[in-house]
């Protein structure tokens, strides 16, 4: 059983640094470690087939450096290791995380045609100014060939999101060096630069999100992960998105529970999806926020030919859109009324159908498809629970309703048990509807969005709003700036009666046919920590929506 500790850690901070660490905006740019001197690196694409040819963009001080790849899966195979590689330091636009870095390519390595589709890790060490070594890290994805492939998993992973929250540069889909007065978030992000601190490796010891900690009464809740990343030079949000912290658990514990897993990233999904075709099972995990449109089209078409889809993600909430064939992502999220040239324009060019195209929210009235009808849930009936001054002490697992559902077999579990609260599966960000409770059992209201024969398993709480009488209104993290969006979005206005309406979310799993496919959603980001943490009953659950779909 786990025990719950009643005392933040400090790391070392000061209050002020504190606050730094969490409402200030800290990046990774080009010379910010000053004397000792960096190496930084991109790949060309987030993924590549066996035997396509890798093009390395490397800025150094140092002149020479190694380069270590192993691929991250089961157990971590070392794949090539070269030594000696030219490198010089480039010059980085300043607007790099819009525009792209645009250094020049470096090196070029060739992939195996036998190297097995997963994540391949890259280590660049070089010899800082001082002497001592300087190190980067990156992380691409072998993807499948196509083709039937009977019995195998393919895992999405969640790149779309890895793009929004990537810090590096400066910019990212939350906070940026963008606009006229340097202080605005980016709405479009590129590929084009290395991943931020934490994205691609993680020591043990990082905290994620969800708080381990016991909040003492009437205390305001902290922000370990933002504390130690201020503490220790890790990306702001390297607990918010990338291989390292979500995507990454699930992939280890699969192929170390004995499913042959192959990876892709989202950008299949939008370009080629017809790679879902060979799979009777394809899923989705980990914290899962951003989609083009095209990308639920591929989901959707999957599934209504029989297609299984199991996601174990939560956060199913903006409409993004690919420029430069899939080297920017566009989301102007909370301004797209405003500003998303798609809604506003008197161009023809973007009216009628494309209109739905607007970069907003999935729920948005303009869009015309609620983010239900792909994995059954939405993000803006759940998102924050087990952090800030949403639901700090809130449950830590889902709240069970139908012990007898085929997925819960051989867990255990009764009717009101929590499911996975010993690996803390709920939270941060959770996915949910509007419900009723009748006789016990929860249903969604007949206007949630929810597809046809969707039933719900478990449910527990969260919150769109942070409501503490602990917390000074500007130290708030989250304060109510989401609440406001999902009233006006749902409501039409962000009076205090639209927001009191609809800042109760709730977190879900459902389950519900589509066509002659299948759906199954466990609607929490920490789904995948569960996993990691070798939580029994969501590795069962988990191996019972596998194993069905896989008709093992
Ligand atoms: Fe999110």
């Amino acid at each position: 059983m786990h025990i719950i500790e009643t005392e933040f850690p400090d790391f070392g901070l000061t209050p002020e640094q504190r606050r730094e660490a969490v409402l200030g905006h800290y990046y990774e740019i080009p010379g910010m470690d000053g004397a000792r001197g960096e190496i930084w690196c991109y790949t060309d694409a987030y993924a590549y087939p066996p035997g396509a040819t890798v093009n390395l963009h490397v800025s150094a001080t140092a002149s020479r450096y190694r380069l270590e790849i192993v691929r991250d899966g089961a157990t971590e195979t070392p794949v090539l290791s070269q030594d000696g590689l030219a490198a010089a330091w480039q010059d980085t636009p300043d607007q790099c995380s819009v525009i792209g870095c645009g250094w020049s390519v470096s090196h070029a390595f060739r992939i195996g045609e036998d190297w097995p589709s997963g994540a391949y890790r890259i280590t660049l060490t070089a010899e800082g100014r001082d002497g001592n070594p300087i190190t980067c890290h990156h992380v691409f994805i072998v993807r499948p060939l196509a083709g039937r492939k009977p019995g195998r998993v393919l895992q999405v992973a969640a790149t779309g999101t890895w793009t929004a929250y990537n810090t590096w540069g400066g910019s990212n889909h939350y906070q940026g060096i963008t606009g006229p007065g340097r202080n605005q978030y980016a709405p479009m992000v590129s590929t084009e630069r290395p991943f931020c601190r934490g994205f691609a490796v993680l020591p043990e010891s990082a905290p994620r999100v969800p708080l381990e900690i016991y909040t003492p009464p009437a205390a305001p809740p902290r922000y370990p992960h933002m504390e130690w990343a201020y503490a220790n030079g890790y990306s702001k949000k390297y607990a918010s998105a990338g291989w390292a912290s979500y995507d990454s658990h699930f992939f280890r514990w699969a192929e170390r529970a004995g499913y042959a897993v192959d990876l892709a990233s989202q950008h299949e999904l939008h370009f080629t999806p017809e790679i879902l075709d060979g799979y009777d099972c394809v899923v989705f995990v980990g914290h899962d926020e951003y989609w083009t449109w095209e990308m639920r089209d591929a989901v959707d078409n999957y599934v209504e030919n029989g297609g299984r889809a199991a996601r174990f993600a939560g956060n199913f909430m903006w409409q993004t859109r690919f420029e430069d064939d899939g080297k920017k992502q566009v989301c102007y999220k909370y301004r797209a009324r405003a500003e998303d040239p798609v809604y506003q324009s008197e161009d023809p060019v973007y009216q009628s159908e494309d209109r739905r195209r607007t970069s907003g929210c999935w729920e948005a009235e303009e869009t015309g498809r609620p983010a239900a009808g792909t994995f059954g849930l939405n993000a803006l009936r759940g998102l924050y629970v087990g952090w800030g001054g949403c639901a700090p002490r809130g449950v830590r697992g889902f709240p069970v309703y139908r012990p007898e559902h085929w997925a819960f077999a051989g867990t255990g579990i009764y009717y009101g048990d929590l499911l996975g609260a010993d690996g803390h599966a709920f939270g941060y960000e959770v996915d949910g509807l509007d419900y009723v409770i009748r006789g016990g059992l929860p249903e969604p209201t007949e206007d949630s969005g929810a597809p046809e024969g969707l039933e719900i398993l478990a449910l527990g709480m969260s919150s769109l709003k942070e409501e503490s009488a602990d917390i000074p209104a500007d130290d708030q993290f989250l304060s109510d700036a989401d609440a406001k969006f999902v009233a006006e979005t749902l409501v039409g206005n962000q009076s205090d009666e639209s927001v009191n309406r609809i800042k109760r979310g709730s977190g879900m799993i459902v389950n519900f046919p589509r066509g002659r496919g299948e759906v199954f959603h466990a609607g929490s980001c920490e789904w995948v920590a569960a996993l990691k943490r070798g939580d029994a009953m969501v590795e069962r659950v988990t191996s019972n929506v596998l194993d069905r779909y896989l008709s093992r």
